[in-house]
């Protein structure tokens, strides 16, 4: 099928008001260091939602991004949201945000793929708008991790933070803009490694699984750093092939925002030197599906994206998911 020509026309961000530095740690009982942190991962901060809701935070950055793309709450035709981390179980967050931003003639749905959600959500808006006809579409990843994180397991409260980050995607006719190429896959062998063993239906919530505190984020962090590594590499390059790219036509890496380390290895892998790569992780720590967007609003913003700037997101999460899209501005 042809590419219905789709750009990003707005990008927007939501972050909660409350930074938790690493420094902060010590205060609620966690045996770790600042040093040990920014070493290991390259967080110095991250934000923690302590009043905001994620659909707060979904809503703030999605009227931030349809107010930069000129387009009302009634002009949506789709909602989709990327979260691992949705205020309610059912229904999906996305019909939360719809409600919140009055946009009743739209289609809304949740894409289940974790930190690659603002990737698979955008493969999935622009896959309805190629076949349902859609004009203007809401992409959104949001988390609000930190209800889902152990705050008693030092090898990963340190690492989440909360925040949202949107995009309004919509029909172009300008063929040389807009998204040029999308890659995705998972590997669902992988699951267990990444993972929050309690609280679904197999296994609801009950005194045995709040007693081993099986309802939060349970992860091997060295197995997920490799395969990490591994995928968005490989994502990198195919979207580039498919794109009719290399490393040298793009002018911004945007990476998924999990480890500083894995930024810098996959950015060598692709062939893209560290100072065509944007990186917040230092600010932000992993805010999972709303790394990506919340990158990509900041680099608009201070200009590292410009009008004709040729941009390669990727990203990579538990499933495991993973995927590139390489996009022109
Ligand atoms: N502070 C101090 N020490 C710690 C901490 C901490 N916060 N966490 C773990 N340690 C200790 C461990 O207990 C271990 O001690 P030991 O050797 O005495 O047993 C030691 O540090 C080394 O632990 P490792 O887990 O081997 O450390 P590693 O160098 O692998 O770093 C990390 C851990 C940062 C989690 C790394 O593996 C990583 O970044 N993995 C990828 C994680 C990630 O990015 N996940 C998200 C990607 S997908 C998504 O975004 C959902």
């Amino acid at each position: 099928m042809k590419r219905p020509f789709v750009h990003l026309a707005g990008t927007g961000r939501g972050i909660p008001a409350t930074v938790f530095k690493n420094s902060e740690f010590a205060s609620i009982g966690i045996d770790t260091t600042d040093e040990w942190i920014v070493e290991r991962t390259g967080i110095k901060q991250r934000y923690v939602a302590r009043t905001e809701t994620a659909t707060d935070l979904a809503a703030k950055a999605a009227r931030c991004a349809m107010e930069k793309a000129g387009v009302q709450p009634g002009e949506l035709d789709l909602i989709v949201l990327g979260t691992a981390s949705p205020d309610r179980l059912l229904p999906s967050a996305a019909v939360d945000l719809q409600a919140a931003l009055g946009a009743g003639r739209a289609a809304a749905l949740d894409v289940g793929a974790a930190c690659s959600g603002f990737i698979y959500g955008s493969v999935v808006a622009e896959g309805m708008m190629a076949t349902a006809g859609y004009e203007t579409a809401l992409v959104v990843g949001v988390e609000k991790l930190s209800a889902i994180t152990d705050w008693t397991d030092r090898s990963t409260c340190v690492l989440f933070g909360d925040g949202a980050g949107a995009a309004i995607l919509k029909r172009s006719r300008q063929h040389q803009k807009g998204i040029l190429s999308t890659y995705v896959r998972s590997d669902g062998t992988l699951g267990d490694l990444l993972c929050r063993p309690s609280g679904g239906a197999k296994r609801p919530f009950n005194a045995d699984v709040l007693a081993d505190r099986s309802q939060f984020i349970r992860m091997n962090g060295r197995e997920v750093f490799k395969h990490a590594v591994r995928s968005m590499s490989d994502a990198c390059g195919r979207a580039l092939d498919a794109a009719k790219l290399t490393g040298a036509d793009i002018d911004l890496m945007i990476p998924h925002q999990a480890n500083v380390r894995i930024i810098e290895a996959t950015a060598k892998h692709a062939n893209i030197p560290m100072d065509k790569v944007y990186v917040n992780v230092d600010r932000y720590g992993n805010t999972s599906a709303a790394s990506v967007p919340i990158a990509l609003d900041e680099a608009i913003e201070t200009g590292r994206i410009r009008d004709g700037s040729t941009v390669l997101l990727v990203a990579f999460g538990a499933g495991f998911t993973w995927g590139a899209m390489a996009v022109r501005f």
